[in-house]
């Protein structure tokens, strides 16, 4: 519902869809003050995470799609990551409909193999 008069409001809760590297996707809606990986366990879906404050990147995800914002500063990201669509999902919280691709190997994209 809204006010006659009052400007657009932002909704207040988006549809984000995780995407997992088996093909699996599922969707869900995750609030604006909500983080991806909050969401998640509401709903009894399991991502992995770490630290919750956004320095061990255990909970990387990759955004396909839409926005996401980070609520505090990404350290475990550098920089060429965030430009290529890195995000932390403990600290990302949605500003648009989302695609994120997710799952323990996401994270693997950022450690170099030093056996290769
Ligand atoms: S859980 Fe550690 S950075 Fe997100």
């Amino acid at each position: 519902m809204s006010t006659p008069g009052a400007e657009a409001e932002e909704p207040e809760r988006y549809e984000v869809t995780l995407c997992w590297r088996d093909g699996r996707e599922t969707s869900l809606l995750v609030a604006r003050d909500e983080t991806v990986v909050d969401a998640a366990e509401r709903v009894g879906l399991s991502l992995p995470y770490g630290c919750l404050y956004g320095a061990c990147g255990t909970c990387t995800g990759k955004l396909l799609d839409g926005t996401l914002e980070h609520r505090a500063e990404p350290r475990a990201l550098k920089e060429r990551h965030r430009e290529a669509g890195y995000v932390l999902l403990c600290l990302a919280v949605p500003r648009s409909v989302c695609r994120v691709e997710v799952g323990a190997t996401v994270q693997a994209d950022l450690v170099p193999n030093p056996w290769k």
